[in-house]
């Protein structure tokens, strides 16, 4: 391809976005939060209650919400995503040395959960729509694997491989029944790292509920934050009420000791937080109505196109479309770069996709199956501007 054909590519589709943008004020940020005076209520009343850590109202008041929202029976809200996620390993009773599936293309909080329990990332790949691969996977571990004891054994490494997390990327779900089929034919649990993803349904059914533990996050930049923010989604008693003990230090009820029975985390949620999440929850529904309509708003304008393809909801599936996304078609990889470059140049924010994270040195020596996708839609990705605002 000719320079001057690649260029008129990259003006063509900058000029498209910003026809898209056009009515909303510059800079266009990737995601921006939805905050208003009612968020600032919500936080004077948890100012003024004095109660702004763990033991103030707001953390079970927004426990409830999500409760009520993801028709969980448990939540317990956590001090982020990534501590959500380490935590369900934990509580989970993963051992050291257990290889956990993961996908390569997904932000690091999920490789890193895993390493800081000592587990071992081992990379699956995925489809050109950004879902897991799981033919691809299934055979791979029909090939690589067998079942031992009820476990399922890396016959490469032999260790045991006891757990898969699915990642709902930019709040898109697989076919979750296939996903149980898989994890149940090969002995594995299921963590959904369900961080992207609240407000997505796969028939009805929320993400992050059909393992034994889901996780959820709610940093700045997700549909509804509570600055930063996570929890752990199960529907196991057993497993909340473990999860609840180590994020609160694993101290033992008492009217004045300080006795830790295990070795805990502080995970808490703050009540100051969860006050703004309590706010942000009253407007979630109309905050993922406003993206779904701004995907649709996108859909409209790039319909055809023989330079990329919208990401869309898979069947089955009702995503909240978190963060829009398209994929250059793999002739036009090469201008990835020169699309980034000029959308930064007129203050657009877009983002190219995570590099895998089996390509990030300290992963790099983790097991994997062969990530021919992943390595071509790493180059491929590009986030649009995704907040609410933007479909006014
Ligand atoms: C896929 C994924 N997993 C985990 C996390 C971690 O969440 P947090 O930033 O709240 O720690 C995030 C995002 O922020 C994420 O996108």
């Amino acid at each position: 391809m000719k320079l001057s054909e690649k260029k008129n590519k990259v003006n063509q589709f900058f000029f498209d976005l910003k026809k898209i943008l056009k009515k909303n004020k510059k800079p266009f940020f990737l995601h921006e939060p939805h905050l208003d005076h009612r968020d600032e209520i919500y936080v004077a009343k948890c100012v003024n209650s004095k109660f702004i850590s763990t033991a103030g109202q707001f953390t079970k008041k927004f426990e409830d919400e999500i409760k009520k929202f993801t028709k969980s029976k448990y939540v317990l809200s956590l001090i982020n995503g990534t501590a959500a996620l380490h935590l369900a390993l934990v509580v989970l009773d993963i051992k050291e040395n257990e290889e956990i599936l993961i996908p390569s293309m997904t932000f690091v909080a999920t490789g890193n959960a895993v390493l800081y329990n000592k587990s071992i990332p081992h990379f699956f790949d995925i489809n050109e729509d950004l879902t897991i691969d799981l033919i691809k996977l299934n055979n791979y571990l029909e090939k690589n694997t067998k079942i031992k004891n009820g476990k399922c054994i890396n016959k490469n490494t032999n260790r045991v491989i006891s757990a898969i997390i699915p990642m709902h990327i930019f709040g898109h779900m697989c076919d979750m029944n296939k996903l149980k089929k898989l994890a149940l034919k090969f002995k594995l649990l299921i963590i959904e790292d369900a961080a992207e993803a609240l407000g997505s349904f796969y028939r009805n059914k929320h993400a992050g509920t059909f393992g034994q533990i889901g996780t959820l996050s709610f940093n700045g930049n997700k549909i509804v934050t509570t600055g930063m923010g996570g929890a752990i989604l199960t529907n196991n008693k057993k497993l909340y009420l473990k999860a609840r003990h180590l994020a609160a230090t694993a101290k033992v009820k008492s009217k004045w000791d300080y006795i830790h029975d295990v070795l805990g985390y502080n995970y808490r949620l703050p009540s100051l937080n969860a006050a703004i999440g309590c706010s942000q929850m009253k407007k979630i529904n109309f905050l993922i109505n406003k993206k779904r309509k701004l995907f649709q708003i996108y859909k409209k304008a790039f319909e055809g196109s023989d330079f990329f393809t919208l990401i869309s909801e898979q069947p089955n599936t009702k995503s909240n479309y978190w963060l829009q996304t398209v994929v250059l078609k793999p002739k036009f990889k090469d201008l990835t770069k020169m699309i980034l470059s000029k959308c930064y140049d007129n203050k657009i924010y877009i983002r190219p996709a995570w590099k895998p994270l089996h390509k990030l040195n300290y992963f790099k020596k983790f097991p994997k199956m062969n990530l021919d996708k992943t390595n071509s839609l790493s180059l491929r990705v590009i986030n649009l501007p995704s907040s609410s605002i933007l479909s006014k």
